[in-house]
């Protein structure tokens, strides 16, 4: 029986300041708001072991798996996976970059899986375009957990492993993207960042900026969800 993760057992922003595994910082990006450190999560292993509603895929623009995450998802899901994105979202290349699709998770823990395709990073890229491709991943991924009544959604690091993405840039960029969403959307629960097993390196990078935009503070210190003027920039890399 493979392993299953419960989502109950993956530590909170809010447990992780309770345990001094993440400090404030004195720049956070974005006002405190208490609400919704016990809606984001942090965990460190297999994404295919998690029971959420829906485990988000890094993919390709064929849909019909690869590597990494992508090998790993369609392995556990089942060939019936790579069968419903054929069936569901026909033609060679269905899912551009920065786009999104969904199907259901077959033999997953998680009832469906939401197929994102993160922009590939070369030193020729053009950093702006290749950033909004990556934050239109996170904004689609989560809008579709939301128009498929998903309460919980768990996102691998995207584009960050075969596809290059340098892991600080992925980071910021997907914690602003759902600090944004949650803070305009109370449907969705849950959103578990998931490193994989092994990569300390990419947990510590997660964990110095989660403060940024999931920050403790002294309370909830305004409604307001604008980010604090200029705060990125003194953000330490
Ligand atoms: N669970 C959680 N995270 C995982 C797992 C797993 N089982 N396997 C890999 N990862 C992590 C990697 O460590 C990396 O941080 O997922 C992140 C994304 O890495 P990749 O899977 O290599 O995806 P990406 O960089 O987006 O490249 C996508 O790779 O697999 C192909 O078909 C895919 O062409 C596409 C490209």
């Amino acid at each position: 029986m493979p392993n299953r993760i419960q989502l109950q057992s993956i530590r909170t922003a809010g447990e992780l300041f309770a345990n001094a595994a993440i400090q404030d910082v004195d720049t956070a990006i974005y006002p405190p708001k208490r609400s919704l450190l016990s809606r984001v999560h942090l965990y460190q292993g297999d994404i295919t072991e998690i029971e959420v509603d829906a485990i988000v895929n890094a993919a390709n623009s064929t849909l019909q798996g690869g590597g990494g995450v992508d090998g790993a998802i369609h392995m556990a899901a089942g060939p019936a996976l790579a069968k419903a994105c054929r069936e569901l979202y026909p033609g060679r290349h269905p899912c551009p970059t920065g786009d999104a699709k969904i199907t259901p998770g077959f033999q997953l823990p998680s009832k469906h899986v939401i197929h994102a395709v993160g922009p590939r990073w070369s030193v020729s890229s053009d950093t702006q375009t290749i950033a909004s491709q990556l934050a239109s991943c996170y904004r689609i991924s989560l809008q579709l957990a939301v128009d498929n009544n998903c309460k919980s959604i768990a996102f691998p690091l995207i584009s960050t492993g075969i596809y290059g993405y340098p892991i600080d840039e992925a980071t910021h960029i997907a914690l602003k993207e759902t600090r944004i969403f949650l803070d305009g959307n109370d449907q969705l629960d849950h959103v578990v960042f998931v490193i994989f097993t092994g990569r300390n390196g990419d947990q510590k990078v997660y964990e110095k900026f989660i403060p940024y935009y999931f920050p403790f503070g002294p309370g909830d210190v305004a409604e307001s969800v604008e980010p604090l003027s200029g705060a990125k920039d003194s953000v330490d890399e």
